[in-house]
């Protein structure tokens, strides 16, 4: 049996990933434990979530240092008492500092609404519309220094309708996050997907259901 990877899940806003990853592990789909929930805003919905599935809890708030070095000092001290396996950034809004990143890189993801490496940085369903691309979809990656820069580890396509305003199509990009993150976690989890491994030299059905052949042509071409 897969022993559940321990999480640490990094939060900013709604939480409707944080509560995807627990109805995954809840329905015994994602080998993993949510041991604790860190928010950079004291009042963000992921965090209030986290209260009350009781599980430890901190706020690391920017406002509370004087510069963004003690800031990032005081995140890495909040995540070294608790010795994750890995850090899951689940709409943390923050760029992560070297203190950090020298102590936990190669161990921390994120999701990001876009395919990445287009549409980067924030409004990303905005910058597809904007682009008129007909797919948009979302990304897992692996975190480094630059903005949604790091190693691309899973990807989902979703379409782009005529009728999106960026609401409509985040929201479609968030349904296809919900199911990423969670087979992402638990395909690391399983040994399925090393985090270490090199990103090109992937083989077929790593991410369990996930086929080689599979692909998604939007909008339909055929008669
Ligand atoms: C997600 O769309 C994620 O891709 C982005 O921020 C959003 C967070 O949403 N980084 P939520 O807080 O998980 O609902």
């Amino acid at each position: 049996m897969t022993r559940p990877l321990s999480l640490l899940v990094l939060v900013s806003g709604q939480g409707s990933n944080l509560r995807a990853l627990w109805s995954a592990i809840d329905a015994g789909q994602c080998a993993a434990t949510i041991d604790a929930v860190i928010s950079d805003r004291p009042l963000a919905p992921a965090l209030a979530l986290a209260r009350q599935r009781g599980v430890q809890t901190a706020v690391v708030s920017a406002k509370d240092y004087a510069s963004r070095d003690a800031w990032d000092a005081a995140l890495c001290a909040e995540l070294a008492a608790r010795a994750p396996e890995l850090i899951v950034l689940a709409g943390f809004m923050r760029i992560l500092g070297s203190a950090v990143l020298e102590r936990f890189g190669g161990r921390i993801i994120n999701v990001h609404p876009s395919l990445l490496p287009a549409f980067a940085g924030v409004d990303a369903p905005a910058q597809a519309l904007a682009k008129g691309v007909t797919l948009a979809g979302c990304t897992v990656h692996l975190v480094d220094a630059g903005v949604d820069t790091g190693p691309i580890l899973a990807q989902a396509a979703v379409p782009v309708l005529q009728s999106d305003d960026p609401g409509a199509l985040h929201t479609r990009i968030q349904r296809a996050e919900h199911r990423l993150l969670p087979a992402v976690v638990h395909a690391v989890a399983t040994g399925r997907l090393q985090l270490d491994a090199p990103r090109n030299a992937r083989s077929a059905g790593e991410l369990g259901d996930t086929s080689a052949e599979a692909t998604l042509v939007w909008p339909p071409l055929n008669d």
